[in-house]
């Protein structure tokens, strides 16, 4: 696995790659890899003949009382992960690379409504800062497809919405949420939380899967209000503090309409020195 870290090696990799008429998949990470990043570059295997992965931990989408600094860096140890799953390009860019100027005076990529609501509220501008660079790094490297995790399904639904508003020529592959065996989703910031933390973290999962069997049960006019107010208590009742949990329409993300019959339940709770997310989405 070759890695670069400027913009005229990447731009010539991928040159040389286009003559031989090869096929480009990526996944943008922000590093310290797990089997959920894993199964991303697995997939985009499937669809492309090369497949690009970047490194870069993002200062655009960390908010002013958010901990860039401490945010894990493991870079050999991604490098070996990343081999060992036949990465064929590793692109680490500086900020000064990305953002030459400073984020401040950059240029920005703004997808409305659906980037305000939910996590876009608990984090002001997080979407802004995720579109923005991911619309850099597709100029970049100028993929084929992009293979994203479901786990951030909001963010997702901002990528999917970026790509279809501007007709950027890149197919979006979702991929599937890779749990724990104890339910809990993989996640970067889970190595956040101590062990007696790890023992109460499943529950945030165990109560989106009780909540979505409640409202397959629960018959027209399902009460939404009450079963996600009893949703959160249980949440907190494990000890977690739920920052929301939503009922909404499985792609507008807008609360959930009683007719609705593709939903998705979107969570976020603290534990810890974690935010954690998870979704369950409902077939009605
Ligand atoms: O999901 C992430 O790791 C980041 O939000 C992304 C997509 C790499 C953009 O910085």
């Amino acid at each position: 696995m070759n890695t670069v870290e400027n913009i005229k090696d990447l731009r010539a990799q991928v040159k040389a790659w286009r003559m031989q008429g090869l096929t480009i998949a990526f996944v943008p990470t922000m590093g310290n890899l797990h089997d959920g990043h894993l199964a991303l570059v697995k997939a985009a295997h499937r669809y492309a003949d090369k497949v690009i992965v970047s490194i870069f931990v993002n200062p655009m989408q960390f908010g002013l009382s958010e901990d860039i600094d401490n945010y894990p860096r493991t870079l050999a140890q991604d490098k070996a992960s990343l081999i060992s799953v036949n990465t064929d390009l590793l692109f680490t860019p500086t900020a000064d690379t990305i953002y030459p100027k400073g984020y401040g005076d950059n240029s920005y990529v703004e997808v409305p409504n659906i980037s305000d609501l939910h996590c876009g509220a608990s984090r002001p501008g997080h979407f802004r800062g995720v579109a923005t660079v991911v619309c850099k790094l597709f100029n970049l490297v100028q993929p084929d497809v992009a293979c994203f995790g479901s786990k951030d399904y909001q963010q997702l639904q901002v990528i999917q919405t970026m790509v279809e508003d501007l007709s950027m020529p890149v197919d979006i592959i979702p991929v599937e949420i890779i749990r724990e065996k104890s339910g809990l989703a993989m996640s970067s910031r889970n190595g956040y939380l101590t062990p007696e933390e790890l023992a109460i973290a499943p529950a945030l999962y165990k109560t989106l899967q009780w909540l979505s069997e409640e409202l397959r049960k629960s018959h027209q006019p399902r009460d939404y209000a009450a079963l996600v107010m009893q949703a959160s208590e249980q949440i907190e009742k494990a000890g977690l503090k739920t920052d929301y949990i939503n009922l909404c329409h499985a792609q507008t993300l807008a609360p959930a309409m009683p007719n609705d019959k593709e939903i998705v339940i979107l969570a976020a709770a603290y534990l810890g020195k974690a935010r954690l997310i998870d979704n369950l989405p409902v077939s009605l």
